[in-house]
């Protein structure tokens, strides 16, 4: 069984067991749990409910003088798959792996950007943590790129694996924050490479950032400042997570991690250093291509698309009719798109993007 199975399983064994998990001190909410539980929204303590959360409601709250965010359970996450239906319960697993991080020596610095945990309880369906007042980022500049990385950094080597990091799952405070854990999961990253072991080596930190996120800023960038302030940003982010990924392999290397983890990492080092000029825009495609489909595939997967999802396939079929002999040189073509011709390959995307059309969640 994969180790992504064994987790759904048990996971889904522990919603069946009828065991309870709770994180954090009752009694510093600043709110009765039960008023917490049924909330209507028109208290004078409710400042505004959130658009978006497809796992949770989300409220903003005020009370004892500072702001709060309350995440309450939906009866049903609004992703249909098993990880979609078991976010919330994962979110609070993950929780309490972050407050006992963060309790370490040193613990609070290393993990400050991830919100903490006031309360939070899977089976009352109730989580609270501090409001952060900031926003969405707009745009990514080495400021923001140096704080992500050092923080999915710290993640990586105490073994939590974000699979999520898209622009809704990050705010920005003058610190890049992250609080939304319902699909970060555990893996030992001394021989693993994400959460499904050694299975799948196409996803890593710098990839599911580039995917859930960076490529939808780069396809906007393209279009309201031109390719060459794209390839520009792009450098920019390699750069950013190759010195990540140098810190990463010294550090696990440090630690005794496996040479079939220490190489993996190395790969994509020598990969990304060897892009300038003309094999940075291959890059640019081989990534973006990776990045795009991905992006497709899960949002296909989970019948949550948007009109981004739709501004991705379009990315894709332009790629795939402008580049395709570049892509396959590139290898970039990975899955079920491997082997096909040209034409097949644009009518498997005219088709995904068809049935995109019809999964529209807004
Ligand atoms: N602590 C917080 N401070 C400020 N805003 C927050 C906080 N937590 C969540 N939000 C806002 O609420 C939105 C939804 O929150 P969150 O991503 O945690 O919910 P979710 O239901 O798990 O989302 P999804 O499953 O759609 O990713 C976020 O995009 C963010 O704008
Ligand atoms: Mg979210």
């Amino acid at each position: 069984m994969s180790r992504d199975r064994e987790r759904q399983q048990s996971q889904l064994a522990f919603v069946a067991s009828g065991n309870d998990i709770e994180v954090g001190d009752r009694g510093r909410l600043p709110l009765p749990a039960d008023v917490l539980k049924n909330l209507r929204g028109d208290e004078n303590f409710v400042v505004a409910r959130l658009e978006g959360g497809l796992t949770a409601e989300v409220w903003r709250l005020k009370a004892a003088g500072r702001e709060w965010t309350l995440k309450r359970a939906r009866a049903r996450c609004l992703v249909q798959n098993v990880d979609g239906q078991t976010s919330f319960l994962n979110e609070i697993q993950r929780r309490a792996d972050i407050a006992a991080l963060k309790a370490l020596p040193g613990g609070r610095e290393r993990f400050a950007g991830c919100v903490d945990t006031v309360w939070g309880c899977f089976r009352e369906g109730l989580l609270l943590s501090p409001w952060i007042d900031g926003g969405a980022v707009a745009d990514w500049d080495e400021r923001r790129l140096v704080q992500l990385f050092a923080l999915l950094e710290e993640l990586i080597l105490a073994g939590l694996f974000e699979w999520d990091l898209c622009p809704g799952n990050l705010l920005d405070d003058g610190a890049i924050r992250m609080f939304d854990f319902g699909y970060m999961y555990r893996f030992d990253p001394l021989t693993e490479f994400n959460s499904n072991g050694r299975e799948a080596p196409l996803f890593h930190a710098a990839e599911r950032f580039e995917t859930r996120n960076y490529f939808a800023w780069l396809l906007e960038l393209e279009f309201s400042a031109g390719i060459a302030a794209a390839l520009a940003a792009f450098a920019l982010e390699k750069r950013v997570a190759g010195a990540c990924y140098e810190r990463l392999v010294s550090r696990l290397a440090a630690r005794g991690a496996a040479p079939e983890v220490l190489s993996w990492l190395r790969g994509f080092l020598d990969v990304w250093g060897k892009a300038q000029g003309e094999t940075l825009a291959d890059l640019y495609l081989a990534e973006g291509w990776r990045s795009h489909r991905l992006d497709l595939d899960d949002d296909l997967r989970g019948k949550t698309c948007t009109k981004r999802t739709l501004a991705r396939c379009d990315w894709l079929i332009a790629a795939a009719r402008e580049h395709f002999a570049a892509l396959t040189g590139l290898d970039a073509l990975f899955w079920h798109d491997e082997g096909l011709g040209r034409e097949a390959l644009i009518a498997r995307l005219e088709a995904d993007r068809a049935r995109a059309e019809r999964f529209q969640i807004k």
